[in-house]
């Protein structure tokens, strides 16, 4: 399939407009979309075609209480390391919209996946890891494309994470993601605009 300038132009308007969400709505996300964003997940790369991405949606409210209070102890934590005016900044941002967000996913990684027997990743083992993060991106612009947000979190012990869910041994945490309907659009890094860090450039150079 030969792709058209117009698919150019809707791939750029999904990267441009796509954005880490921390303020959701709480309307429910319909489960013929969240099909489509796992279908989605389907079509991304991955080592030797391991596809070692394992997705848990968590849904019970208590998990998801002891996933908050995981993330607060985390924040706090992280907060303690900064000073002066740059910990007010820090203490002022909304760092996970995890109440409000109707749909919370857990990405792991499966270490020993069966799939793909091990190809690609004999020197660099990490590249399970990777791919799932690949999946995870396809996941977030497919969710942007399907007018859904999605935030990272990953301000998380991962080993409490990994305990709260009873996660299989072999698996570890990639992601945890939030997903809803964002509360507004816009084109600029929420931490750009609150002036905790600009977007610049790609470094890229020609060796
Ligand atoms: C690996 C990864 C982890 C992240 N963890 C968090 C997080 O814990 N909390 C948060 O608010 N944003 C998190 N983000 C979002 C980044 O802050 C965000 O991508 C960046 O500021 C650029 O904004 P944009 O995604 O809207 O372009 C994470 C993003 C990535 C890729």
């Amino acid at each position: 399939m030969k792709l058209s300038p117009d698919h150019r132009q809707a791939l750029r308007d999904v990267l441009t407009w796509r954005r880490d969400v921390r303020h959701f709505k709480t309307d429910p996300i319909d489960a013929e979309r969240l099909d489509r964003l796992r279908a989605a997940m389907d079509l991304a790369p991955s080592v030797g075609n391991a596809r070692p991405w394992r997705v848990m949606q968590v849904q019970n409210p208590d998990k998801r209480a002891a996933i908050i209070a995981d993330f607060e102890a985390a924040n706090d934590e992280a907060a303690s390391k900064y000073s002066g005016t740059k910990r007010d900044s820090y203490m002022a941002l909304k760092l996970a919209g995890l109440r409000e967000a109707p749909v919370h996913l857990a990405v792991f990684t499966e270490h020993e996946p069966d799939a793909g027997h091990g190809l690609g990743r004999q020197t660099m083992p990490e590249m399970l890891a990777y791919s799932t993060v690949a999946a995870i991106h396809t996941l977030w612009l497919a969710a942007r494309a399907d007018n859904i947000g999605m935030g990272w979190v990953s301000i998380l012990n991962p080993a409490s994470v990994h305990g709260i869910l009873d996660a299989p041994a072999t698996w570890s945490l990639t992601a945890y993601l939030c997903l809803g309907i964002a509360q507004d659009d816009n084109d600029t890094p929420l931490l750009h605009r609150k002036e905790w860090q600009e977007n610049s450039p790609t470094r890229w150079r020609t060796v």
